[in-house]
């Protein structure tokens, strides 16, 4: 990898930090959500998490260990303001404060996300993100955090994954807040992309660091080269990628999004000044990638391959003409994700071309397998070794052909609550035991360590 490449992992705040009642931390839809019944796989909820919260120290220990460069988290916005605005908590500030000392102390470059999805329960009530006033107590909250945590702040995330907290929460509903609204999802997508151009705003005035957003862009091919599943591929990239770049590389909404959009939505939540205030020059672009999908016009068009446990109808297109996303590549990983290292190549080098001359970092990779820790102590997962391996190779090559990828971040760090799945996912470098907290360093955790040490990919 280039000379300064960042070595890096990832986690978010609920997944991880647990003491979901500690210090003033108020709810989040997430523990809403968690409280439905049948919501969450073995009705798992944000506790135990992997007790981070009060482990802080012990897990900073840990990325020394592994020689990590940098470690990209999450801040719990109701942890900061309890009920999404106002005066801040200051137990919440403080701990984003100590761990901010603490990581950059242990030689850590700190890379905080202002959202992971954990919306204050109170903003939800009166209209969660298809409200328009999110938008405007999100850059509020994150003037707050510029100011408390800015002078040792490089690079700024607005959002993690705006695609999911629209349409799986509130198109799907299989993600909290759970609403099964497809008009709401889209009003949804177009205000957190107008908190994240506010929130950008905000964060320029007050400390003037990089900000930048993190995306999950689709990698997607027509299951057949027929029309109809070329067309559903085009559909699904619409509402994957471009009702996202659009406005924001662009500052408009793509014209063939809006017309196959029309019969859920007429975009009349789009106000004077919107499309220009999401449109801020991005400093930086995250990509978070896991795995590749086929498009097929419907069930019917995707035969025998309609039968793969992945095979899923496109949640954002609910309401419009249907497209079945299915997976691809070879073989699947524990969450039945197809396993095709091209489709980094392809993410990045797209989106290089889309934004020229934006630097481009992967915030999240990486693979869910069932580890066990034998009993030797050890977690032998040579699935998740080849996983990172095959991912970081195909970063490589996108970065030899021209894309600026300055850097990567593996999902996980740590096990943790993999959402709607509960416990039951493990993407860790390091295992985790729920019942004892008991930290393990993995065998891809060793070999991560030993290309970040290298500073390359070992074979
Ligand atoms: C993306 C999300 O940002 C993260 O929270 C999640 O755990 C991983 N994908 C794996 O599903």
């Amino acid at each position: 990898m280039p000379e300064g490449f960042v070595w890096g992992a990832s986690t978010s705040s609920f997944q991880i930090e647990g003491a979901t009642g500690a210090d003033g931390r108020g709810s989040s839809i997430w523990d809403d959500f968690c409280a439905r019944p049948g919501a969450v796989l073995g009705g798992d909820t944000g506790e135990p998490g992997a007790d981070h919260y009060r482990r802080m120290d012990e897990d900073i220990a840990l990325m020394r260990e592994l020689g990590l460069g940098a470690y990209r988290f999450s801040i719990s916005w109701p942890r900061v303001q309890p009920g999404g605005s106002g005066a801040a908590n200051r137990a919440g500030v403080d701990f984003y404060d100590r761990l901010t000392d603490a990581l950059l102390e242990a030689g850590v470059t700190p890379w905080p996300t202002l959202y992971h999805w954990d919306l204050p329960s109170e903003l939800e009530e009166a209209g969660g993100w298809p409200a328009r006033d999110t938008a405007l107590r999100f850059a509020e909250y994150a003037a707050l955090m510029g100011e408390a945590l800015g002078d040792r702040i490089g690079h700024w995330t607005t959002l993690n994954e705006p695609w999911c907290s629209a349409f799986l929460g509130y198109a799907a509903g299989i993600h909290a807040p759970g609403r099964t609204d497809p008009a709401a999802s889209l009003a949804a997508a177009h205000h957190l992309m107008l908190g994240h151009g506010l929130a950008a705003r905000e964060l320029r005035r007050v400390c003037g660091a990089q900000v930048g957003i993190v995306l999950n862009p689709g990698e997607l091919v027509a299951h057949r080269p027929v029309p109809d599943d070329i067309d559903a591929a085009r559909r699904v990239d619409g509402v994957r990628n471009r009702v996202f770049t659009g406005p924001l590389l662009r500052g408009a909404y793509p014209a063939d999004v809006l017309e196959d959009l029309a019969p859920i939505s007429d975009f009349s939540f789009v106000a004077d000044g919107d499309l220009e205030a999401i449109a801020q020059p991005l400093d930086f672009i995250g990509v978070n990638y896991y795995s590749a999908e086929r498009v097929a016009a419907d069930r019917e068009a995707a035969g025998g391959a309609a039968q793969d446990a992945g095979a899923e109808p496109d949640p954002a297109l609910v309401g419009t003409a249907p497209a079945v996303n299915l997976p691809r590549g070879e073989g699947r990983t524990g969450m039945d994700w197809g396993i095709d290292p091209r489709g980094m190549y392809g993410v990045l080098t797209r989106m290089a071309a889309e934004a020229p001359g934006t630097d481009l970092y992967v915030t999240e990779n990486g693979a869910a397998y069932p580890d066990e820790v034998g009993a030797d102590g050890r977690v032998r997962d040579r699935d998740r070794v080849a996983y990172l391996r095959d991912h970081l190779l195909a970063v490589r090559a996108a970065e030899r052909a021209g894309a600026p990828v300055k850097g990567y971040f593996a999902w996980s760090l740590l096990d943790n609550f993999e959402w709607a799945w509960g416990y039951s996912q493990r993407f860790g470098l390091v295992h985790v035991d729920f019942a004892t907290q008991r930290r393990t360093v993995k065998d891809s955790g060793r070999w991560y360590a030993a290309a970040a040490a290298a500073g390359a990919v070992p074979g």
